[in-house]
């Protein structure tokens, strides 16, 4: 364990492995991860259970600030997601939830709210911290900042590959364009959008395995 107070930021689009990789991160060096597109995802998860009109702004961000959003870590180091105590790490990875967290991850009031759950929680400990807007607005002045990046095809593939093996009916095509969909809401929003921190190391993790592209960000942490 790093003796002093470290954060770690890895930003990205998804399916560039960040989630896998910043667990495995923050377990070699014996800290927590912060999973934040599982809070986006969870606000957007009561969201529809609620029947809420997600497109307005104020009725979501009410709804954010009334959820009360954990985390709760398993013991191999993933964090389970809880809404108001209950474990929603399944509920929120549906296609329905994936499908509308734009609508979360657009509102500024309820990024305002998120990211200020996310600083808390960063005061406290030591993080290595996954999302898109993790080194440029959530910790500017981390340690560390990545940016993990792979081809848009390997994303697609990895995807497709998780998607399957969790047992959801995927159709390819409809994957593709939700992807490149989400991609481009991810870059164009206006509040946090997803953008390289200017002091970021770029990662490309296309053709890596989980733990070589670990062992590419382990190095610039040992050699400081
Ligand atoms: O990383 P993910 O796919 O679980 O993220 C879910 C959604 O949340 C995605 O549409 C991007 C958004 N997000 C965000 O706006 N800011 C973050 N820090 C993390 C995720």
């Amino acid at each position: 364990m790093p003796a002093k107070h470290l954060i770690i930021t890895l930003d990205g689009p998804a399916g560039a492995g960040k989630s896998t990789v910043a667990k495995s991160l923050a377990r070699r060096l014996g800290i927590s991860y912060m999973d934040t597109g599982s809070m986006y995802r969870a606000i957007t998860l009561q969201g529809l259970r609620q029947k809420i009109n997600l497109a307005d702004e104020k009725v979501l961000a009410a709804l954010a600030r009334r959820t009360k959003l954990g985390f709760k870590k398993r013991r191999d180091g993933t964090l389970d997601v809880t809404i108001n105590g209950k474990n929603a790490s399944r509920a929120i990875r549906s296609v329905a939830v994936t499908n509308h967290t734009f609508y979360a991850a657009a509102a500024p009031k309820v990024r305002a709210i998120l990211v200020a759950q996310q600083k808390a929680i960063g005061r406290r400990q030591s993080l290595v911290s996954d999302g898109r807007d993790q080194g440029t607005v959530v910790f500017p002045k981390a340690q560390y900042k990545f940016y993990v990046d792979a081809d848009f095809e390997e994303r697609f593939g990895r995807r497709l590959r998780e998607m399957r093996a969790s047992g959801k009916t995927v159709d390819p095509k409809t994957l593709r364009r939700d992807m490149q969909e989400r991609d481009q809401k991810d870059l164009s929003r206006k509040v946090g959008p997803l953008k390289k921190a200017k002091d970021a190391i770029v990662i490309d993790s296309t053709g890596l395995q989980v733990e070589q592209t670990v062992d590419k960000i382990m190095k610039y942490i040992q050699k400081a």
